[in-house]
């Protein structure tokens, strides 16, 4: 019997890409691990400095590479583009990063690559979509990291308001990621129980909740405002979902997957649970949503339409 070995390429080893390579080397996935950007001098010095970090880690082969590395790939991930300026929106980024992304899907799919794609590179759920275009891969085998980081942002400050560990919190953060984004606090749970039983006896409001979410929605911003980007969060929540993937997990993530259907949405990339496997999206859950819920989730989908058509147009 041969093993399979498991093959990732990363393409864009700037602040997000190189902290997810860090990410995957840390968590020992991922056999075979190719380093693209074009700024080419990164992508070889950080494989030697990842190459340091293996006599304490899993060795594995990790390179600095070409697209001609991905015809036998598992999966490719894609941070490369450019990140919000502070004030910049994740959606004025569009122009420029779908540019970038037919740059990289052309030679990708020349390549013979025939497996995964996950974008994190923005605005996330349009550049997807974008992907699966230029790709012309299976819906559920391109998708987005979608709304993985908000709801992790959410999580973490539910576990904090009600003293819990956040990967014990069953909340979402659906739609755009970005700033229409919003929360499922009206089926949200902790233990079976509803956020809002656990709310209404800290007497916390309504308004209290609508203030978390707004600094879930915003905390990009304030990151950006102090440090110039965020990449730790969303390279981990890529390794969460890589690992789904390589090791077939079948585990519900919160993605930005394909609609067709679900919550009354047709052709969108948008943020929501899915079950994913080493085919991609196994399965889109539609997660129950109030009827204001809905229609915040109606209003996402109007903005991203709005913009991949302008950006297609
Ligand atoms: P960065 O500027 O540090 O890195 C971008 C990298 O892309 C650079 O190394 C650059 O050389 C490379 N690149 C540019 N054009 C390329 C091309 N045609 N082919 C290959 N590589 C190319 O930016 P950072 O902070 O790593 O952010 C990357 C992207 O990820 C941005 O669009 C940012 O908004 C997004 N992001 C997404 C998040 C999410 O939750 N989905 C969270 C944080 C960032
Ligand atoms: C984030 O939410 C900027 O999309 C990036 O951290």
């Amino acid at each position: 019997m041969t093993l399979q070995r498991q093959k990732v390429v990363l393409v864009g080893d700037g602040a997000v890409g190189s902290s997810y390579a860090f990410a995957m080397a840390q968590q020992g996935l991922a056999e075979e691990f190719v380093i693209v950007d074009v700024f080419k001098e990164r992508t070889e010095g950080d494989a030697m400095d990842l190459e340091d970090a293996q006599a304490f880690t899993a060795p594995k082969n990790i390179y600095s590479g070409d697209y001609n590395d991905a015809g036998d790939a598992d999966l490719v991930v894609i941070t490369a583009g450019a990140p919000q300026k502070p004030g910049e929106t994740r959606l004025e980024l569009v122009d420029k990063n779908m540019k970038i992304m037919k740059s990289i899907i052309d030679p990708l799919m020349a390549s013979g690559f025939d497996g995964i794609i996950l974008v994190a590179a923005n605005p996330v759920d349009v550049l997807t979509y974008a992907a699966q275009k230029f790709s012309g891969l299976p819906t559920s085998r391109v998708f987005g990291s979608g709304t993985s980081l908000d709801t992790a942002r959410l999580r973490a400050a539910l576990g904090k308001k009600f003293n819990v560990d956040p990967r014990s919190v069953d909340a979402y953060i659906l739609g755009e990621h970005g700033d229409s984004e919003f929360a499922n606090f009206d089926e949200a749970t902790i233990g079976g129980r509803p956020v809002k039983v656990f709310a209404e006896e800290a007497g916390i409001t309504d308004a209290d909740l609508d203030q978390i979410l707004y600094e879930t929605a915003h905390k990009a911003y304030e990151i950006i405002n102090r440090k110039g980007a965020t990449f730790y969060g969303i390279a981990t929540a890529l390794m969460r979902i890589s690992k789904a993937i390589l090791r077939n997990e079948n585990a519900v993530l919160p993605v930005g997957a394909y609609m067709q259907g679900e919550y009354g949405l047709n052709d969108i990339y948008i943020g929501t649970p899915a079950v994913i496997n080493n085919q991609g999206v196994a399965s889109v859950i539609e997660t129950p949503l109030s009827e204001k819920e809905l229609k915040q989730m109606s209003d996402s989908a109007t903005t991203l339409k709005k913009v991949a058509e302008d950006a297609f147009a």
